[in-house]
């Protein structure tokens, strides 16, 4: 196939491939004047423009910057009804956490979202993936957690299955396990084990298996039986923990080798050096900090270290309503401390990382030609910028996105 010489790039900017741990997460390669060249969807050559090789076709970017494309590693983005009630409560002083003793919360999204058919959910989620895409994320994971019932929260993967086949983004589907039924947790938890995993697991429908470990959801023992049926399966495992309470969720997490440990708000010491000592990418989730008015995940602690620190959205309809990869980008930078670098390769390698992906989330050769166009000439307007879009143009795989 043939080749496309990008030019016209008055700085690009990328972190290293792979993981970025500690300090390492702050040294990026900025190139001034630079080219790329695009080969079958992947990066063949990066350098400064006056060293580029001859292309079959030239693109002219008209002198702007140019960043890797966004990896969204935690996003709700198939639920239906809405949660405007709850957000009133909220801030009239009601706690997120009571709401859900109540009833409501995340167990009123799940009965709108159980009865909704797969095309409805479709169509609910569709917009949501393309305002993610438009604030530069070329990579998004994308939950269940609302069917509760198991049929469900199949239904929600296949939701996920069908949008992937309209949107040339990646999506990657991941079955969590959110909150137990209100009466008989012991058999819906052995039915997890033996049931769902094994059916979501034979129909290709989730690359991994997340938990809620919290007071009000499951326990850290039920997180271990679910995630060795994971691991039995084939299955990843991912985990909501330290929302509210650090119950050990982290700790097992680290232990059993999960690819990510997300929200982290009240993690302490103990939860920092757990994850400064393993694989497992801290993820941090600022809109929740944002909208829930939750302290802000330790971030800083975390990379000084010596751990892997990704960002998401976290884009759901009760704890986060937050529908850029940029703007979570940014509140990285405001509330967890985040230099605009470090967040850089939060939101790329290392957010690639949380999801198991070692393929993307860098300009260099052989990755994937996932990257953005920013409509300014400097990138740090990507961490600057809040409540208007820096990002220009989106490419995937060497494509440009179409809305
Ligand atoms: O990541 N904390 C648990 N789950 C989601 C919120 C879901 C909801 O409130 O609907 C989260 O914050
Ligand atoms: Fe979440």
């Amino acid at each position: 196939m043939s080749a496309t010489l990008f030019i016209g790039i008055a700085q690009l900017v990328t972190p290293g491939a792979g993981p970025q741990r500690g300090a390492a997460m702050r040294a990026l390669t900025v190139t001034e004047n630079a080219a790329l060249l695009v080969q079958d969807g992947v990066i063949a050559w990066v350098g400064a423009a006056q060293d580029a090789p001859a292309a079959s076709t030239t693109h002219d970017l008209g002198g702007v910057a140019v960043v890797p494309g966004l990896v969204d590693p935690h996003t709700h983005a198939v639920w239906a009804g809405d949660r405007l009630a709850d957000f009133e409560a909220r801030v009239n002083g009601v706690p997120y956490e009571q709401i859900l003793a109540r009833g409501g919360g995340i167990r009123s999204t799940m009965r709108a979202t159980a009865s909704a058919r797969v095309d409805e959910l479709v169509a609910l989620a569709r917009p949501r993936l393309h305002a993610l895409a438009r604030s530069g994320a070329t990579t998004v994971e994308v939950k269940s957690g609302y069917g509760l019932a198991f049929d469900a929260e199949l239904r929600m993967l296949q939701a996920t299955r069908a949008l992937q086949a309209e949107v040339n983004l990646t999506l990657v589907p991941t079955l969590l396990i959110h909150v137990p039924p209100t009466e008989g947790r012991d058999e819906y938890v052995r039915g997890v084990c033996e049931a769902l995993i094994p059916q979501a697991a034979r129909a290709g429908l989730a690359s991994a298996v997340d938990v809620f470990c919290e007071r009000e959801a499951f326990t850290v023992e039920e997180t271990r039986r679910i995630f060795e049926a994971a691991r039995t399966h084939g299955l990843r495992t991912k985990l909501h923990a330290d929302q509210f309470h650090a119950i050990g969720g982290t700790e097992l997490a680290c232990e059993l080798g999960a690819l990510s440990v997300d929200h982290l708000e009240a993690s302490g010491d103990a939860q920092v050096a757990a994850l400064a000592n393993a694989a497992t990418v801290a993820t941090v989730l600022p809109g929740v900090t944002l909208h829930l008015g939750l302290p802000a995940a330790p971030a800083r602690p975390l990379i000084e270290a010596g751990a892997c620190v990704a960002v998401g959205t976290d884009l759901n309809p009760g704890s986060s309503p937050t529908f850029s990869a940029q703007l979570a980008l940014a509140l990285g930078v405001r509330l967890n401390g985040l230099t605009p670098a470090e967040a850089l390769t939060a939101c790329t390698v290392n957010a690639a990382a949380a999801l198991g992906l070692t393929d993307r989330g860098a300009l260099a050769p052989g990755q994937r030609a996932d990257f953005l166009t920013l409509h300014s000439r400097d990138w740090r307007d990507l961490a600057y910028t809040l409540g208007a879009n820096p990002v220009r143009d989106v490419f995937v795989a060497g494509q440009p996105w179409k809305d």
